[in-house]
């Protein structure tokens, strides 16, 4: 599917990151903890460079408890410090200020042997378009709201929140971009909703969904369809996709099943996490 790529915004974008980073002691990568890769921005790490940083793995609640913690001891091995964070309930959010004090823990101790007392500590908020930066920086700062949308390619101007007295946070200056036009990475962003214009077909998508779910045969989406397990063993996607429609009745004039509703109905209700808890990228993937 074709989608209008513009170089000059992540060029911009770069910019405007590169000169706030001039501002801040550490950067906070929010990432989607069911797409850990195609829910960050192929750029960012060129962009960042030695900068200090901690990964917030967010969203959480939706992704698989075991394949997060692999993605934690994934990133300790290579130095960097991931919490798992749930923005909707809150949950982990409370180890943030801790973590970035802790990977800033030289600096701050530096700045107070040189008499320089409670420094204030500034970190920039990054993160792709609805992976969730509003809602975090609403849940920890107690001074203002952030703007709860995200217009791509509107400029916002330099947006800080105070966190606690001595506790900075930056929005992403910019918009940053995934890497959708990569056609899995585009898949999955679309799948988890990180996409919300209808960027593919439908029941493409859902099928693209199904080759996933009936791989991990997860009890909760089993059940909720009654699908027997040897039923999805050699199933095309497709035939499941009918299975699914048939199940709920969706039927349209000579008996037909209307795979396009239930495509809607299964990335729906994968969306609102009534399939189980899934993660689409593991690191030794
Ligand atoms: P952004 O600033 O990075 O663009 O993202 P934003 O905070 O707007 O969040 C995008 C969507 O993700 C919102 O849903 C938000 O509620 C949801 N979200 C953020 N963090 C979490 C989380 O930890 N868990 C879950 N389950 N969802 C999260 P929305 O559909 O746009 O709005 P609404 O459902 O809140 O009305």
């Amino acid at each position: 599917q074709n989608i209008q790529w513009f170089p000059g915004h992540m060029t911009k974008t770069k910019r405007q990151i590169q000169a706030s980073l001039k501002l801040v002691d550490a950067v906070a990568e929010i990432i989607d903890a069911r797409i850990p890769v195609s829910s960050r921005n192929p750029d960012l790490d060129s962009i960042i460079q030695n900068k200090p940083r901690v990964v917030l793995m967010n969203k959480c609640d939706m992704a698989d408890p075991s394949s997060t913690q692999k993605w934690i001891n994934y990133f300790k091995n290579n130095g960097i410090v991931a919490i798992p964070i749930d923005c909707k309930t809150g949950r982990g959010i409370n180890k943030f200020v801790s973590s970035v004090n802790e990977v800033l823990k030289e600096k701050i101790e530096k700045q107070k042997a040189k008499g320089l007392l409670n420094p204030t500590v500034r970190v920039m908020i990054v993160g792709i378009p609805n992976v969730g930066k509003s809602t975090f920086i609403n849940r920890i700062s107690k001074n203002r709201k952030a703007k709860a949308e995200d217009k791509p390619g509107v400029t916002r101007g330099n947006q800080w929140f105070t966190i606690n007295k001595g506790f900075e946070v930056l929005d992403t200056p910019g918009v940053l971009w995934p890497k959708f036009e990569d056609k899995i990475v585009g898949e999955r962003l679309a799948f988890t909703g990180a996409v919300k214009d209808q960027i593919m077909d439908t029941e493409l998508l859902a099928m693209r969904l199904l080759d996933f779910l009936k791989v991990e045969k997860n009890p909760i989406f089993v059940e909720r369809f009654k699908l027997q397990n040897d039923q999805i063993e050699d199933i095309e996607s497709y035939e499941l996709l009918e299975l699914i429609g048939r199940k709920r009745g969706m039927l349209i004039s000579g008996g037909e099943i209307d795979t396009e509703r239930a495509a809607i109905m299964l990335l729906d209700e994968y969306r609102s996490a009534k399939l189980g808890k899934y993660t689409f990228e593991l690191p030794e993937n």
